[in-house]
């Protein structure tokens, strides 16, 4: 692996290229144009950039430009002087200045409305702009790192995003690319959110293997290297120890397991997938509670089968005799003829009522 300072983990092929794009533009001052999915590391690439260039020692002024009202986009770019506008008691400067020697990062520049492409453009190119209701033009030194997970090829074609804009933004384009993309990463990303969660809670869950591994390694992960440390983090904090098991995992990773696996078991319920209910003040009474719990889930293999009592029975893992059993006890079907008592809950497919 390339040594350079990096909070990026990871060893495929994608990322050691994105490595390397990163070495080689950190020292040039021109603009980049990070895209990818939410939550690739965009904003990891971004401040490693920065961290790798000359200005390293300058500040790293961030912007999320979707985070701030567009009416007030504006001066807090480029600052505002009093009496500009209701509320502008005193002069204040804008995070282009701050940014003054550094590299400022704007994210999600495509949210970045029309009226002030304008004058983020003139910036771009001149590096001088003037605050919210002044005359005097500054100079900011800065370097501009952008991203955005937005096509922005897409939003200049229905006139959303400045032609002119895109392209002086993309003077260096560096996509990131989904974590499906790149899925030899995962174990190091695993291994790297266990030894951080284990390291802040104190606790000691160790790397999972087999089954888990490959149920992570099957999953196409939408939410990206934020849902899987975000699945670490859970999991860490709801283990002390140990390593974590396939019951553990959540119901769409499993799936995705059992589908490349070619296998049609139903996943185990993870244990926060439960309903989770209080325990009221004055206790409950657990045998109704539960039975009521049992009943809800009975109904809805029944609702789902309509009405069959084996595909239901299956459904449930349980033996069909004892699913006709619980309905007989709650007056659903009656003892000699296997009827069902209550139409409406099972629906339609009345047949089937006893097969
Ligand atoms: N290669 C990586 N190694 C370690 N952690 C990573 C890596 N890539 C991303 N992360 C972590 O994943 C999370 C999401 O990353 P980041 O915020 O940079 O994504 P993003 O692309 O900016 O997402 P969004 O589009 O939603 O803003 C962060 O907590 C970040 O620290
Ligand atoms: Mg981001």
């Amino acid at each position: 692996m390339l040594t350079f300072k990096s909070p990026l983990v990871g060893e495929s092929s994608a990322i050691q290229e994105i490595f390397s794009t990163i070495q080689k533009i950190a020292q040039s001052d021109s603009t980049v144009l990070i895209t990818g999915e939410s939550g690739t590391g965009k904003e990891l690439v971004a401040r490693a950039i920065h961290e790798n260039s000359a200005r390293a020692a300058g500040p790293w002024v961030v912007v999320n430009c979707s985070a701030i009202p567009s009416e007030l986009l504006e001066a807090e770019l480029f600052g505002y002087v009093k009496g500009a506008f209701t509320g502008a008691t005193q002069n204040r400067i804008g995070r282009f200045e701050l940014a003054n020697g550094g590299s400022l990062f704007l994210d999600e520049i495509g949210d970045v409305p029309l009226h002030l492409q304008v004058k983020l453009l003139r910036v771009l190119q001149t590096k001088q702009f003037e605050a919210v209701g002044s005359n005097k033009t500054v100079t900011s030194d800065v370097r501009i790192i952008a991203a955005t997970n937005v096509n922005l090829e897409m939003a200049v074609k229905n006139r959303t995003f400045r032609e002119d804009l895109f392209y002086r933004l993309n003077v260096i384009p560096v996509r990131v690319p989904a974590l499906r993309e790149r899925k030899t990463d995962i174990p190091m990303l695993i291994e790297h959110f266990i030894a951080r969660f284990n390291r802040l809670t104190g606790h000691t869950v160790s790397m999972p293997t087999g089954d888990v591994l490959d149920a992570c390694m099957s999953y196409d992960w939408p939410g990206n290297i934020r849902e899987l440390e975000n699945l670490i983090e859970r999991m860490v904090i709801l283990k002390n120890g140990g390593a974590i098991e396939l019951s553990e995992i959540p119901q769409q990773i499993f799936s995705s397991f059992a589908a490349a696996k070619g296998s049609d078991s139903a996943a185990p319920v993870a244990e926060w997938e439960y309903p989770r209910m209080m325990l009221p003040i004055d206790g409950l009474d657990l045998k109704n509670v539960v039975s009521a719990f049992e009943n809800h889930l009975v109904d809805q293999a029944l609702a789902r089968t309509h009405g069959n009592k084996n595909k239901a029975s299956e459904l449930l893992k349980m033996n069909r005799t004892t699913l006709v059993e619980k309905l007989r006890k709650r007056g659903m079907i009656t003892p000699a003829k296997h009827k069902i008592a209550n139409g409406n809950m099972i629906g339609s497919d009345m047949n089937n009522i006893g097969e």
